[in-house]
This record gives C-alpha cells, sequence and structure tokens, in this order.
C-alpha cells in the first residue's frame, strides 16, 4: 500500500487540533499536539485519541493515571507548532494552568476536558488511549482545523 497516498487521503478528513497534557515526574507538565481526538460514549463520558509507539512522550502518556484535552482556538495556531516539535514536550509555565484535580490544560482553549485513564487498546503503529472525562469546560470562539495537512478554518 502507498502509505504517502494513505496519509493525503485520511488528511481529507478535516478535525479540529488539540493539545494533550499530563504531569512527569522528571519534568513537569508534558504536552504534545494531536488532532486523533473522537467523542466515543455520552454515557459513561468517554473520548480517545491515539499516540505513536515512537512518541517521545509515550510513556508518560500510557502510564498516567489523568491527563488533560484542550480543544484549540484558531488563534492557537503558534501552540499547535511549538507542542508538535519532536523532543520539545516540556509545557512553557505561561501556557498552561492545573485543574481542581491536578490536571494541566492549555490556556485560552476553545474547550478543555478532564480525563481519567480508562483504556489502553493497541493498534498498529499508535496506541489508542480511551480517557473517562472527569471535567470539562467549553468557550465561545472559532476553531483551528487541520485539513490536508495544513491549518484551516471554519467558513
Ligand atoms: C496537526 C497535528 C496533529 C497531530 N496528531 C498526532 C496524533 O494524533 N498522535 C500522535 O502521536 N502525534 C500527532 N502529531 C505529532 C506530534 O504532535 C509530534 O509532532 C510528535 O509527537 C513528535 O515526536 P515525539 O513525540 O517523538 O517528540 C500531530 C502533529 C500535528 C502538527
Amino acid at each position: 500500500m502507498d502509505t504517502h497516498a494513505l496519509r493525503n487521503t485520511l488528511g481529507k478528513f478535516a478535525t479540529g487540533v488539540c493539545i494533550l497534557t499530563t504531569n512527569d515526574s522528571d519534568r513537569g507538565v508534558i504536552g504534545m499536539t494531536v488532532n486523533s481526538f473522537a467523542a466515543v460514549s455520552l454515557e459513561p463520558a468517554l473520548v480517545l485519541w491515539s499516540i505513536q509507539n515512537t512518541s517521545e512522550c509515550f510513556k508518560e502518556f500510557t502510564e498516567c493515571d489523568r491527563y488533560g484535552i484542550s480543544v484549540l482556538q484558531h488563534s492557537q495556531e503558534a501552540l499547535s507548532n511549538r507542542y508538535a516539535r519532536p523532543l520539545e514536550h516540556i509545557v512553557d509555565h505561561g501556557d498552561c494552568f492545573v485543574d481542581s484535580r491536578g490536571v494541566p490544560l492549555i490556556q485560552g482553549a476553545l474547550a478543555t476536558f478532564s480525563c481519567k485513564m480508562s483504556a489502553l487498546h493497541p493498534g498498529g503503529d499508535h496506541h489508542i488511549i480511551v480517557g473517562e472525562v472527569v471535567d470539562f469546560e467549553s468557550h465561545p470562539g472559532d476553531p483551528l482545523v487541520f485539513f490536508g495537512g495544513a491549518y484551516s478554518r471554519l467558513g
């Protein structure tokens, strides 16, 4: 199979962009840009995302008890690029806040989900991480959209 063509074709599915965050005992808060986020279930409240098996953050995100999902606003493209850089996942203090459950989240996001690890499933060169939503917030604004390998906006 032509994986380059497959990647391009998968890119025809427009998504939002999130930054996933968790606490690492050695490095503090770490963050990673992700567009594989999806809703799974309302009752119970479950969401999923997938992480590359080779990611430098793999151990932290697959072994943590809690993590945060922040859906980015259209104005937060620079943050998306910042936390997509390989091996540069330590979150700058000014970019995040910590919720009442100790979960780090990105400041100024369009929506946030405070999650508890629910399940981990192998999925080829990725692992699928299912989270139970413990808390969530949403704010007015336009989403950052990812389509055809580039950022876009609604409308
Ligand atoms: C828009 C966008 C979406 C991404 N989505 C994912 C994703 O769903 N899962 C993933 O593991 N990496 C995703 N990445 C890649 C990571 O953000 C990051 O580039 C990668 O983890 C860097 O390698 P490292 O983790 O080894 O440092 C995405 C990158 C971008 C720019």
